[in-house]
């Protein structure tokens, strides 16, 4: 009999844009809380309802499902202009968005703040000369954790009083505007403007601000049901991923404890979405990297631009070595794989199961650039099933040829297959019995 798990890690495996915000949201029925536990802005989860799209960066799918809540954690890092904008978006599309102990949306007290002179500096810093450039998406996201890790950020809770709100910001802009004068000639910024627009921000956030650990913890102890949701994806983690072409937080699984403050013995399981194939965005090594035809196939039959920046993704074949690296850092029992209908005209379908690094063959993923740059994929070529799975919503009726590299994913990878995705619509989800058990 299957064990029943009251919470949840869902993440992205690979490098982010995995279709995380669909399965989120189809999800979220099941699930009373909703908790984002890193990064910030630089997400950005499409969902498709009813035809419908919503693009959500900073809060929490969950809370487009009336009754789920949404939780912004400790690890993420707010831009209180962005976290507002979101906010009013969400209500002119009709959703009540209640702030308040019994709300919809809270915020922790404990997130790291995102202010004008974190985006100044990531933007000058990573024009100048001599510098790698991340191609990151200029939200201000590497500064402002720079911040939290050097002690001298700015929390919520900190925002929210204006005396020492009036302090910060004058120190830190004395401080940052010299740092960007002096290395990249860049214009200061005007600290009694940023106090002033800050400040008013500040009293439209504070009623969504709460000790959410405390939160958390009281959910689960009640026996509610939490998904933690991640951002980006495994391999942009700051210590796992492919450094230093990586986001600056912790993306993998275990961020979820840092933060929401909810304990490791928590957590009940840990699912990584996947998509078919693979893509990424920005710079970075990227073994399974497509140069031809076949690219440009994926990227228009699966709508391969950023949903932040607009940029076109990087699309590559499926990459079982690096797959199975990302199952193993997260502990992922279950995978749920994205996007199958878009690989629906492709011939033949390789898929990576080796590397060949420096002409000996390896399986382990290697922890410096030099190791990635000289990366040879040694691939499996698998028969494409050239036939429509759009909307397919039953393991059975899937082409045999799907069948057969869905079972070839789920043998190579080292874990489960729960869910499928056929189609960007909620109802274009294929849910595996086993998998509908364990989250019932
Ligand atoms: P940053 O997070 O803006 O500092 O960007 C660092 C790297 O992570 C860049 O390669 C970005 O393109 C990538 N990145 C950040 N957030 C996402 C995301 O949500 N999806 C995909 N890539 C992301």
């Amino acid at each position: 009999m299957a064990i029943q798990r009251k919470t949840a890690v869902i993440l992205g495996a690979q490098w982010g844009d995995e279709g995380k915000g669909k399965i989120v949201d189809v999800l979220s029925e099941r699930f009373s809380v909703v908790a984002r536990y890193a990064g910030g802005h630089n997400a950005g989860h499409t969902v498709i309802i009813g035809g419908k799209k919503f693009v959500l960066q900073l809060i929490p799918c969950g809370v487009l499902r009336p009754g789920c809540r949404g939780v912004i954690g400790n690890g993420v890092v707010l831009d209180p202009m962005a976290f507002l904008s979101e906010v009013k978006k969400l209500r002119e599309a009709g959703l009540a968005i209640a702030s308040g102990r019994d709300g919809q949306l809270f915020v922790s007290n404990r997130a790291q703040v995102i202010l004008p002179y974190h985006r100044m500096i990531e933007l000058a810093a990573e024009n100048a000369p001599g510098r790698t450039k991340i191609g990151t998406t200029s939200r201000g996201i590497g500064p402002a954790y720079e911040d939290k890790m050097h002690r001298s950020g700015l929390r919520v809770i900190d925002l929210l009083n204006t005396a020492l709100l009036r302090t910060h910001i004058e120190n830190a802009c004395h401080e940052k505007n010299t740092i960007a004068a002096a290395l990249f000639g860049t214009a200061p910024l005007d600290p009694k403007a940023m106090y002033e627009e800050y400040a008013r921000a500040a009293e439209q956030i504070a009623p969504f601000v709460t000790d959410t650990a405390e939160l958390l913890n009281e959910v689960i102890e009640k026996g509610e049901k939490v998904m933690f949701e991640g951002a980006q994806g495994a391999l942009l983690d700051i210590d796992h991923g492919t450094y230093p072409y990586v986001t600056s937080s912790s993306s993998t699984a275990g961020g979820a404890v840092t933060g929401t403050g909810v304990g490791p013995n928590r957590i009940g399981t840990v699912i990584a979405v996947t998509k078919a194939y693979v893509t990424r965005v920005g710079e970075g090594p990227f073994p399974t990297e497509i140069h031809d035809d076949s690219a440009t196939l994926l990227r228009a039959r699966g709508q391969e631009y950023g949903a932040v920046t607009g940029r076109p993704r990087r699309c590559g074949w499926l990459d079982l070595p690096l797959l199975r690296y990302s199952n193993m850092i997260n502990g992922t029992e279950w995978l749920v794989v994205t996007k199958m209908d878009v690989m629906d005209e492709c011939a033949e379908i390789p898929v990576c199961t080796g590397y060949k690094i420096g002409g000996r063959l390896t399986e382990t993923i290697p922890a410096e650039m030099r190791g990635f740059e000289t990366i040879q994929p040694v691939y499996t070529k698998l028969k494409g099933w050239a036939c429509s799975t759009e909307g397919i919503t039953e393991f059975e009726r899937l082409p045999k040829l799907a069948q057969e590299y869905l079972n070839f994913m789920e043998r190579e990878s080292g874990a489960r297959i729960g869910m499928v995705s056929t189609g960007p619509d909620r109802e274009q989800t294929m849910t595996m019995a086993a998998f509908d058990a364990v989250l019932a």
